[in-house]
């Protein structure tokens, strides 16, 4: 694989709520030297204690901007499941920050892919992202760049993996009901933001966070991608951290 690796920084805490509240400390420290900064952020289970911390912090967000990671491909944004409709509820509604200022890829553009391109360039217009939140699939997937993904693939459409959907199948009626595609910004997309905060929770991520840290980097377990990543710290609850060897 090309480039140099670096060490993580991996920080382990007794439970998810000291994992939530050290991720939105980072985040607060942040914003105090430089309140408009470009924060790129996940949806999914894994952050909602990081929003909810973030948000009781009082911190302002009024000028900071944020990009989402990610969208469903034709789930109409008022859905309760749209990403755009996760962010209202964790974070948008509950905070300070300016709508213009809210970004998240729109999956019902008439042309997703022209979408895409333009997401690239509001996130390089915005001067880059100062800090990214990430989550980790099971199947070691970060954004929805699911395994196989190009590690210079910027934001664009994706098919979901089978593996991904009955994931996230949790939050729908059917299985059915879950989007087969998505856009989701690209490793590469990734790999620029000046920082990376990557958490995770739970004994069912324990084998997705020991690749990550310890495998040699690999497309078939994107977030080693990470170790390429100079300022990388991944905050992990006690069982997340379970199979770690160091
Ligand atoms: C969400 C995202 C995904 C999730 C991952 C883990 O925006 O990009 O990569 O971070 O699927 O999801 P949870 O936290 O629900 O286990």
């Amino acid at each position: 694989m090309p480039g140099n690796r670096y060490p993580m920084t991996v920080e382990v805490f007794p439970d998810y709520a000291a994992m939530s509240g050290r991720a939105a400390e980072i985040v607060v420290e942040l914003l105090q030297e430089k309140p408009d900064a470009v924060l790129g952020l996940p949806t999914g289970s894994t952050p909602l204690g990081f929003y909810d911390a973030l948000v009781a912090s009082g911190v302002s967000l009024a000028q900071a901007r944020t990009f989402n990671l990610d969208e469903y491909l034709g789930l109409p944004r008022t859905h309760p499941e749209s990403y755009y409709s996760f962010m209202k509820r964790a974070l948008y509604d509950r905070s300070d920050l300016r709508p213009e200022n809210c970004h998240i890829p729109d999956g019902n553009a008439p042309d997703p892919h022209e979408e895409c391109r333009c997401y690239e360039e509001a996130i390089r217009a915005a001067g880059g992202l100062d800090i990214l939140v990430l989550g980790v699939g099971h199947n070691g997937h970060i954004g929805f760049n699911e395994p196989g993904s190009q590690w210079d693939a910027r934001t664009r459409v994706v098919d979901l993996a089978e593996s991904t959907r009955r994931a996230n199948a949790r939050f729908f009626n059917s299985l059915d009901e879950v989007p087969r595609q998505a856009i989701t910004m690209g490793i590469g997309t990734i790999l620029e933001a000046r920082r990376i905060l990557l958490l995770a929770s739970g004994q069912e991520k324990a084998p997705a966070v020991r690749d990550m840290v310890e495998s040699a980097p690999t497309p078939d377990v994107p977030a080693t991608a990470l170790q390429l990543h100079p300022n990388v710290t991944v905050l992990l609850d006690r069982e997340a951290a379970a199979l770690l060897h160091r």
